[in-house]
């Protein structure tokens, strides 16, 4: 009998060990590594039409996963079609571990303008546009993309758009809701009308409006999902960024992603990019220990008194 106490006790410390939960975290009835993809990045200039190099992207996708990541954050009305389309075409069928994460919510003008997209029939159909062009037969989460305000959260009821995505949920096209560019007054509003299992918002370490919110959500184990974690269109810039990661022998960015995995354990990391070197050195910052003068010195950034 002691023995058998013995083996389990090794059982149990070999479990532990193998499954590290500060590098994974639950997003809907998943468990995925804390980071992930953006895929974004891969559509053409300013995000509308084709990528200059199509082979590249699609070697990129296939790098991603190879290299273990199994969370891809994408949405149809990058390129229009074109990223779902370049998902598709590299990863279909896809690995089973492999979560694929939408967003419905805007239109593209010809010209590559955003505008919102809420009603029941725009939302119903981007819906099946994402489920045509990934090849899919149900969604594994989608995030309702809140456009009240041009690209800022700004405040007014979800109530209408969220029950037409409930709606798309309970019809078995939508396995899981989340909600992006939401103040936290709309992210109440949404988890007391439906599950929400994650929030996407703009946050990284310069720019840090959702800090409570993040906190609320670690609290209640809803994952948060930075986007521009690296800045976005104007990558970060930052001396004390510079030289932190100098000490540490990593690249500027790849402590701006080490600073957020250490920030809150449900942050999950999609940083976007097009570039083979870049996701590669950008899976390695899950590996990047900041000792915690670092951090320390990295939060005055957003407070403003450092640049
Ligand atoms: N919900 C929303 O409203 C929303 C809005 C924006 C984005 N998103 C999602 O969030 C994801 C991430 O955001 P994002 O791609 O816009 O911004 P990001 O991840 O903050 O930054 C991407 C930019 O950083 C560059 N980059 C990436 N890794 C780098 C590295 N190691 N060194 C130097 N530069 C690097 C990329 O260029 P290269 O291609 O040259 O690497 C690209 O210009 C997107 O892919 C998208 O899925 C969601």
């Amino acid at each position: 009998m002691s023995n058998f106490v013995a083996d389990d006790a090794a059982v149990a410390l070999i479990i532990v060990t193998m499954i590290d939960v500060r590098k994974t975290f639950a997003l809907g009835a998943r468990t995925v590594k804390r980071v992930g993809y953006g895929a974004m990045q891969l559509a053409g200039p300013g995000v509308f039409g084709p990528p200059k190099d199509g082979q590249a992207a699609l070697a990129v996708l296939r790098e991603a996963v190879a290299s273990g990541i199994d969370h891809i954050d994408t949405s149809d009305y990058y390129g229009p079609h074109i990223t779902n389309q370049l998902i598709c075409e590299a990863l279909h069928p896809y690995p089973s571990d492999l979560v694929i994460v939408t967003k419905i919510g805007a239109k593209r003008g010809k010209d590559g303008s955003w505008s919102p997209a809420f009603s029941a029939e725009a939302l119903t159909s981007a819906v099946h546009d994402n489920l045509r062009n990934l090849k899919v037969d149900v969604l594994e989460v989608v995030n309702l993309r809140i456009m009240f305000g041009v690209h800022q959260p700004t405040e007014g009821s979800i109530e209408a758009p969220l029950s037409v995505l409930a709606d798309l949920q309970r019809q078995g096209l939508v396995r899981h809701i989340g909600l992006s560019n939401v103040t936290t007054k709309q992210v109440a509003e949404g988890r007391a009308r439906a599950k929400i299992v994650c929030v996407q918002n703009h946050y990284n370490l310069a720019h840090r409006d959702d800090d409570t919110l993040i906190d609320e959500l670690a609290a209640a184990g809803v994952a948060y999902v930075p986007f521009f974690p690296l800045g976005g269109f104007t990558p970060l810039q930052s001396t004390v960024l510079s030289d932190v990661a100098k000490a540490l022998g990593a690249t500027p960015m790849q402590v701006a992603l080490a600073w957020m995995l250490q920030r809150a354990a449900n942050i999950l990391l999609i940083p976007g990019t097009s570039s083979m070197e870049h996701l590669r050195e950008n899976l390695a910052a899950a590996n990047l220990k900041l000792p915690n003068e670092a951090v320390t010195r990295l939060n005055r950034i957003a407070a403003g008194t450092v640049r």
